[in-house]
């Protein structure tokens, strides 16, 4: 299980990362037992983290770690599907209906998402609001979920300007185990593919994690460098 979490290095520059952008406003997909949330949220520039998460018994770990942090007034989160948790977000009503972002437990859930059924395990309540409870968009992103649906998490950030100009969106695994590069390599050969396990799934995450990366190097609105950490980062500043 030790590959699920960030581990030390990877934290370390999570950390920098948001130190680097002043991150007030950080949105995590995919918590796990909760060791990159509390990185991100143990910076001193956070204010609030929204992390997000659908497995029930990795929720509930995270949660009673959450609860030990000294940052856990500064956590939400959130247990479901992020794609779904993130159409609710990008759903997000004028700012009228975000006024009680910051006002204490449960004020995030009703008044941002005019929901009150999927926010079981809020901790913080800290929500996405600023200090006169106006909806800001999120500094830093972290897309650690499902790693198919990178591309499409990214695009309705974008769209619905749930990351800002100058934001950065941080993606893991991006290299997947040395599978991307080859199947890189082989598409330059004129080859359709070349994963060193050929399974259907593994097969199905190496292009789309290829897609990922090679379609926003191709896009102006992203700047983007792969770092090879681990299982490879793509870190990506939105400039438009
Ligand atoms: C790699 S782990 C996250 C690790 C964590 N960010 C860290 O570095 O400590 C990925 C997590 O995403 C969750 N996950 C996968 N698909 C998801 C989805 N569609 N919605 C929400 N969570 C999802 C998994 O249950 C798993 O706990």
């Amino acid at each position: 299980m030790a590959h699920m979490t960030s581990g030390k290095l990877q934290g370390s520059l999570l950390s920098l990362l948001c130190q680097l952008v002043q991150a007030r406003r950080v949105l995590e997909l995919g918590t796990f037992t909760g060791y990159s949330s509390l990185v991100l949220a143990g910076c001193s520039s956070v204010q609030s983290l929204v992390t997000i998460e659908r497995d029930p018994l990795a929720a509930a770990i995270a949660r009673r770690f959450f609860e030990r942090s000294q940052n856990a007034h500064k956590i939400t989160l959130r247990q479901g599907d992020a794609n779904r948790e993130l159409a609710l977000l990008a759903q997000r009503p004028s700012s009228s209906c975000a006024h009680a972002a910051t006002a204490g437990a449960g004020g995030y859930n009703q008044s941002l998402c005019g929901r009150d059924t999927l926010l079981e395990l809020e901790i913080g309540a800290a929500g996405v609001g600023n200090e006169e409870g106006e909806w800001e968009a999120f500094d830093l992103v972290f897309l650690d979920a499902g790693k198919r649906d990178y591309a499409e998490q990214r695009a309705v950030l974008l769209q619905h300007n749930l990351i800002r100009v100058g934001g950065l969106v941080v993606a893991d695994n991006v290299l997947w185990a040395g599978a991307v590069p080859l199947h890189s390599e082989a598409l330059e050969r004129g080859e359709p593919s070349a994963t060193a396990q050929p399974r259907e799934r593994h097969e199905k995450v190496t292009r789309a994690l290829y897609d990922y990366v090679a379609q926003t190097a191709q896009d102006a609105r992203w700047q983007q460098l792969v770092l090879p950490l681990r299982d490879g980062l793509s870190v990506c500043r939105r400039v438009a």
